[in-house]
């Protein structure tokens, strides 16, 4: 038996068909979302996902003001335009395109961005509030993931989570909210000893390494659940993830592809985040 495969494309389609009908209904009511993009030098990844991002907005009725910077920038510069962007009404987030040039000092450009406008969730204020069950922020591709696995029906309560990967930006959030969720969870990373045993415990593994085509059959207990969260451009310039596909839906019980996976769902919990933003500046 093959894999049921899990539809980014489908799902995040359903879901932003139901934002634009918010962004509408605030629309009536004088609030226009806005999403502010600070995009730094010229890493074509970063300049396809901001260009996505842009497209998504339109998509629902958001508007989008793109905020460019040659590499060179000096931070005062960012920051200065982040300050701006901060006081600026008709902003409801702020969304610096990670990563950025080594001279620049990330946490110090991510602490400056407003929380009530940190769409990505990345602001220390935003994780800790996350981390403690708080309000707040969620990151967009963790909170993209839990809500993939939720809408394929999967029951989550008690499973054994198993991530791969322990970034800021997706690994650690990812844990914390299936913790949420009330799973079990276990971290996995680059230095774990043995992977595959670990992994082949997995009744949902979450697969954010980076590393083309890391995970395949062996690392999968049959009928899991994979999600892969991995981005990779291959030297014939088509997209893989960190996944196997063919060989591992031969295996799993589901599994995301890329592309249409995960990346799609990433781009609508932005968009969710961007109207949440709206709507709560608005009402203050
Ligand atoms: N770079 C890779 N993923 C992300 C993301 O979710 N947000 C931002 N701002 N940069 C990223």
């Amino acid at each position: 038996m093959t894999a049921q495969i899990i539809s980014g494309t489908e799902m995040a389609k359903t879901i932003r068909a139901a934002l634009a009908e918010e962004v509408a209904q605030l629309k009536a009511v004088g609030v226009e979302p806005g999403l502010a993009v600070v995009l730094v030098g010229d890493d074509p990844a970063s300049h396809s996902y901001v260009k996505g991002k842009q497209k998504a907005c339109a998509e629902v009725g958001i508007r989008s003001f793109l905020y460019s910077f040659p590499k060179t920038v000096d931070e005062e510069t960012l920051l200065a335009q982040i300050r701006a962007l901060n006081a600026d009404s008709a902003v409801h987030g702020i969304l610096v395109q990670l990563p950025l040039p080594e001279h620049i000092r990330e946490w110090s450009v991510i602490e400056t961005i407003a929380p009530e406008k940190d769409v990505d969730g990345f602001h220390p204020i935003n994780v800790g509030k996350m981390m403690i069950g708080q309000r707040a922020f969620l990151p967009c591709t963790p909170h993209g993931v839990v809500a993939m696995v939720k809408s394929a029906g999967i029951d989550i309560v008690g499973k054994h989570v198993v991530v791969i990967g322990r970034s800021n930006i997706v690994g650690k959030p990812v844990g914390q909210l299936f913790l949420r969720e009330h799973a079990t969870v276990t971290y996995t990373h680059s230095k774990t000893n043995d992977l595959a045993a670990i992994t082949r415990q997995a009744d949902i593994l979450i697969v954010a390494a980076g590393k083309a085509r890391l995970i395949g059959p062996e690392h999968v207990k049959p009928g899991a659940v994979v999600i892969d969260v991995g981005v990779n451009r291959l030297e014939n310039g088509k997209l893989c993830g960190d996944v196997d596909f063919e060989a591992v839906k031969e295996v799993a019980g589901y599994i995301t592809p890329v592309p249409g996976g995960v990346g799609p769902m990433t781009i609508t919990m932005l968009l969710h985040n961007t109207i949440e933003a709206a709507r709560e500046l608005a009402a203050k």
